[in-house]
């Protein structure tokens, strides 16, 4: 086969959609406010975005990223090894590791790139990585790096995982299990208890990647291992960036004082540049927010009912764990397009998964709520979701 040849067939896939709005080509033209922006000309409300806190605009967020680019300039220019770590990069970390209560944080440049150090500086080839089998692309790829052996288990199946764990030899091979502490796509929430009992009684580590959970859930928005009380047991937290916090960039906290040494080992980490001076002090008064108004989170939960509440009136079906993510389960694929590009021409964004994102059959629109989401979006989101549903003949119900 030619070498573009696979790049020629994905071209002839997205001209099938024409001439609707483009699946994985949306484009942003303006941000009217946290949850409105102007898409092919139109205001569009946004349901798509992990923005789950609303604090992309927030008035402290935005002047310390302002006032960090008037006074340390537009980017760093090198690697945290080398020449790219700034005081704030360093004031990040004591503030993750004490919003955590954990001894040790390092940050990362994206959240991906944090799976990829952290995974990749720990396993080698005497090491065994069980993955849930529904972990995000950055996990499976942090684990390819690694000359480890991976096995996969059951999603969410703390009893698939007991199995996988008991039928590997005994022996000196460290064992490690990743899981997410809420899946991005689905919105279901991993049973973290049963998870930790079964790697403390296994001898493996454990590693909660909480990019969805972290700001969300938790009495100190520390996400779901605080939530279950689990927090003090997880070996390594994973965190990003890039959607409570509203910037871009990874951490990983933890206990193990050997944490700092990726600083020196973490590929990901030393051969790529660091955090820029605004985004990183726009994170440090995000964390702030998150930590003095409680009531954010609160927000975001009566949002969260009252979507999940509304679609269900209106006849879609939707996942049935309450987070911040409802996934909407149209099945189809030409039926669930066609469903994304009517919501989107009224005006409503929300995320396309089809495969490869997903199997056959099992595509689903992905909703996020917002704590910035008024209750006068939530009611012209519904309304759309009412009429183009109906319309298109995906819901029976057509209540607007
Ligand atoms: C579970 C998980 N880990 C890591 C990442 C990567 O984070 P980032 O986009 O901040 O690089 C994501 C992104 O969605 C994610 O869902």
């Amino acid at each position: 086969m030619d070498l573009l040849e696979k790049l020629r067939s994905i071209k002839a896939r997205r001209a099938k959609f024409e001439p609707g709005p483009a699946p994985g080509a949306t484009v942003i033209e303006r941000v009217l406010g946290p949850c409105e922006v102007v898409v092919n000309g139109r205001p569009t409300l946004m349901f798509g975005s992990n923005n789950y806190l609303g604090l992309t605009l927030h008035p402290d967020v935005v002047a310390a990223a302002r006032d960090a680019v008037a006074e340390y300039g537009t980017g760093t220019t090198g690697s945290r090894t080398a020449n790219g770590t700034l005081g704030l990069h360093e004031q990040l970390e004591r503030d993750l590791a004490d919003w955590f209560g954990k001894r040790h944080a390092i940050i990362f440049s994206t959240g991906y790139q944090a799976n990829l150090s952290l995974i990749g500086a720990l396993c080698g080839p005497d090491d065994v990585i069980l993955i849930d089998s529904d972990s995000h692309a950055s996990i499976y790829d942090a684990t390819r790096q690694t000359a480890s052996q991976v096995v996969g288990f059951r999603h969410n199946s703390p009893e698939s995982l007991r199995k996988k764990l008991e039928r590997l030899p005994r022996g000196p091979r460290n064992r490690l299990v990743v899981v997410e502490g809420l899946y991005s796509i689905r919105g279901d929430v991993a049973p973290l208890k049963a998870i930790v009992d079964v790697c403390r009684a296994n001898g493996a580590y454990v590693l909660v990647d909480e990019a969805h959970s972290l700001g969300t859930y938790g009495p100190n928005g520390l996400g779901c291992a605080e939530a279950q009380g689990v927090l003090e047991h997880v070996d390594f937290v994973i965190g990003t960036f890039s959607k409570s916090l509203a910037g871009i960039g990874g951490v990983c906290v933890s206990d193990h004082p050997e944490l700092g040494a990726l600083h020196f080992l973490a590929r990901a980490y030393v051969f790529t540049a660091s955090g820029s001076p605004s985004n990183i002090a726009s994170v440090r008064a995000a964390v702030r927010v998150v930590r003095r108004e409680p009531g954010l989170r609160d927000q975001l939960w009566a949002n969260i009912r009252r979507l999940r509440q509304g679609l269900q009136e209106r006849g879609y079906e939707i996942g049935s764990t309450e987070s911040p993510i409802v996934p909407i389960l149209t099945g189809d694929e030409e039926r669930t397009i066609a469903l994304w590009q009517g919501l989107l021409t009224e005006g409503l964004y929300v995320n396309l998964i089809v495969p490869p994102g997903c199997p056959q059959d099992e595509c689903v629109l992905r909703a996020s709520c917002s704590a910035a989401h008024t209750p006068e979006h939530l009611t012209r989101a519904l309304n759309i979701f009412g009429r183009v549903g109906a319309e298109l003949g995906v819901t029976p119900v057509a209540l607007s």
